[in-house]
């Protein structure tokens, strides 16, 4: 695993819109599956601004959905939906037959997480993750405890996530549930990106890092891979060896 460390989440983000950026500019239908969360935010910002500075095509793309909060309406501004149409597809006019969400309302979830790998597989796979980290270690919805060998899945959110989650929401939300890719999913696409920054992200990163691979800290699976990188700004990175 190649770990990059910049100064600031400013250049934290321009490096890692700019890895994106250029994936699409080498392979103008790539498949692309991106985290929702605060730490992307700016990276998306970044991928909009250089994408038309530099003239690179998104119409091709295929956007498939790492994770959702399950009982959450895509509409809601906390769901992982509402946040890509806002910060990806929205500005970056992606047509919604090249996007592939999770429906977390829908009646059979089960039957969701088939027709999502169905999709991975027809699509050939996935070029570009780029994942955050929680705050209890995990990648997409795979929890503490998560196996490596998962596909996508409903899985009950630990107390970390469903405390740490309700920054995303205006009011008391209930998430005790989530939708999410697995583990093997990550490790089966070309490329992963993990983004990681303030301090706040600072010890899970040194676990995930310098500690055991292992399900107990999902993001250390990421290290199994290898073509991955883990981008982080010098805050997240101060605990590291
Ligand atoms: C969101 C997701 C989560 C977040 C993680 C970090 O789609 O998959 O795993 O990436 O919880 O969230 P932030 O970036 O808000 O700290």
């Amino acid at each position: 695993m190649d770990i990059k460390i910049f100064d600031d989440y400013q250049t934290l983000s321009i490096a890692t819109a700019l890895q994106i950026v250029d994936t699409v500019s080498r392979h103008s239908n790539a498949v692309l599956c991106l985290a929702a969360g605060n730490t992307p935010a700016l990276t998306y910002d970044f991928v909009v601004r250089l994408s038309r500075e530099r003239d690179v095509d998104f119409s091709q793309v295929t956007f498939i959905g790492l994770d959702e909060w399950v009982g959450v309406a895509p509409g809601n501004s906390g769901s992982c939906a509402c946040f890509l149409n806002q910060h990806i597809f929205v500005p970056l006019s992606i047509s919604a037959k090249r996007i592939f969400l999770f429906d977390a309302l829908a009646p059979d979830l089960e039957f969701e997480c088939v027709k999502m790998n169905d999709t991975i597989a027809r699509v050939n796979g996935i070029d570009l993750m780029l994942v955050g980290v929680g705050m209890n270690g995990h990648i997409g919805f795979n929890e503490p405890g998560a196996t490596s060998s998962s596909y996508a899945h409903v899985v009950l959110l630990d107390e970390t996530t469903q405390s740490v989650g309700q920054k995303y929401f205006d009011t008391d939300m209930k998430i005790g549930t989530g939708i999410t890719l697995g583990v093997a999913q990550l490790l089966e696409s070309k490329k992963v990106m993990v983004i990681a920054s303030g301090t706040s992200k600072a010890s899970i990163i040194k676990r995930a890092l310098d500690g055991a691979i292992s399900g107990d800290v999902p993001a250390s699976y990421v290290r199994m891979h290898a073509n991955s990188a883990c981008m982080l700004d010098k805050a997240a990175a101060s605990l590291i060896s």
